[in-house]
């Protein structure tokens, strides 16, 4: 099933807004999820919305929370999501980043007691939109043993580094080899396999069935230097704001407790450093540099960060967001529910 992006977020403003959450957050929320699956992310795009609306039910996202500013002091805010929508916590902590970095060359906002905000790079363009360079990371529901162990205690803990300026680079990635959404997505998907590396069972042997790996350990990125990552991600996260850090922190797929999630959003003023027209001057010689590589054997061309999703952004924009029938059907069943009528489909 294929739709155009504009009645996908429509329709899924509208699911959430039937299930009381306030038309600005509704609006928030399903453009958000909506713009992670144009850029081809469909682990952390509408195929979330049924377990919000689960996080609703069961009070986990209260949906007329705000959150408030704990404490200001210089470029530093600390911030207390009070179980509102990630991404309306999110949004509000972005926007302090940026306020206080036009005051002070940077500014960082860390929240806790947060909810889960999806695609860590819908946040740092919206820093980069406003002139900064955006810098976002959080810590999620520990699925990964730490490096020599087999019991879980770090989360996928996300970074995004975005830039301001025409597309030249934009990273956004777990730190394990891949976010556990794609390994979701394999199951909802009916793919029975998944690439090796991605995955180990729950005694951490490396694994490529999907099953196995849905009940298994995550593999964290490149051994060792991604638990180092995953722990750098929890200190400035969650040992900053005085959240919930490791086993402590809930899950968008577990019920029974809140999420808790703590995260973090820096935005620097590349302005201080050198004039804006020479950033980009420099960013896109740097990428020019890097793609002078010759391709190695298999490959056509050297990509850098960002190139992916921005090609599977041109094509969705034209051709509609296609979903996975695992995804269509929880969302077709959530709506039916609610008595909402379905998007028409990509012509
Ligand atoms: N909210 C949460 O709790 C949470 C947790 C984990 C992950 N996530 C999200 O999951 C999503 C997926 O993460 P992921 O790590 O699986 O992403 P990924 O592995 O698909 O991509 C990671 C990065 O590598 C780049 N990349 C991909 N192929 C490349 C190539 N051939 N050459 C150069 N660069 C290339 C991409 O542009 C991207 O910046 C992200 O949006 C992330 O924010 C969210």
């Amino acid at each position: 099933m294929t739709f155009p992006s504009a009645a996908l977020a429509a329709f899924a403003q509208e699911i959430l807004e039937r299930s009381g959450v306030p038309s600005g957050k509704a609006n928030l929320v399903a453009v958000s999820l909506t713009a992670s699956n144009l850029r081809g992310v469909d682990s952390h795009g509408l195929q979330l919305l049924p377990y919000y609306l689960d996080q609703i039910r069961a009070g986990n996202i209260r949906v007329d929370s705000n959150g408030r500013v704990l404490s200001e002091s210089g470029a530093c805010l600390l911030f207390d999501g009070e179980r509102a929508f990630g991404q309306h916590v999110a949004a509000t902590c972005s926007d302090h980043a940026v306020r206080l970095c036009r005051e002070h060359g940077l500014g960082m906002a860390v929240a806790r007691e947060s909810n889960h905000y999806g695609a860590a790079a819908y946040w740092t363009q919206r820093i980069a939109d406003a002139g900064c360079i955006g810098i976002t990371a959080c810590n999620a529901s520990s699925l990964v043993a730490p490096w020599q162990g087999k019991d879980r205690r770090l989360g996928t803990n996300p970074i995004s580094v975005a830039l301001p300026g025409p597309r030249r680079w934009l990273l956004d990635m777990a730190t394990t080899t891949v976010a556990m959404n794609k390994i979701v997505n394999a199951s909802l998907s009916g793919r029975e396999t998944i690439p090796a590396g991605w995955a180990m069972d729950a005694e951490g042997d490396p694994t490529t069935s999907t099953a196995v790996a849905m009940k298994g350990l995550l593999m964290p990125l490149g051994g060792y230097k991604g638990s180092g990552l995953a722990m750098m991600v929890e200190i400035l996260c969650a040992v900053l704001s005085g959240g919930a850090m490791s086993t402590e922190v809930g899950g968008v797929y577990n019920r029974s407790q809140p999420m808790r999630t703590s995260q973090m959003f820096l935005a620097i003023d590349p302005t201080r450093f050198l004039p804006m027209e020479d950033l980009g001057a420099r960013m896109t010689r740097l990428v020019e540099m890097i793609k002078s590589s010759a391709p190695a054997q298999g490959y056509d061309e050297v990509l850098v960060a960002g190139d992916p999703e921005w090609r599977i952004e041109e094509q969705r924009r034209r051709g509609g967001i296609p979903l996975s029938d695992g995804a269509w059907k929880a969302l077709r069943e959530a709506a039916e529910a609610l008595n909402v009528p379905l998007p028409a489909q990509a012509g």
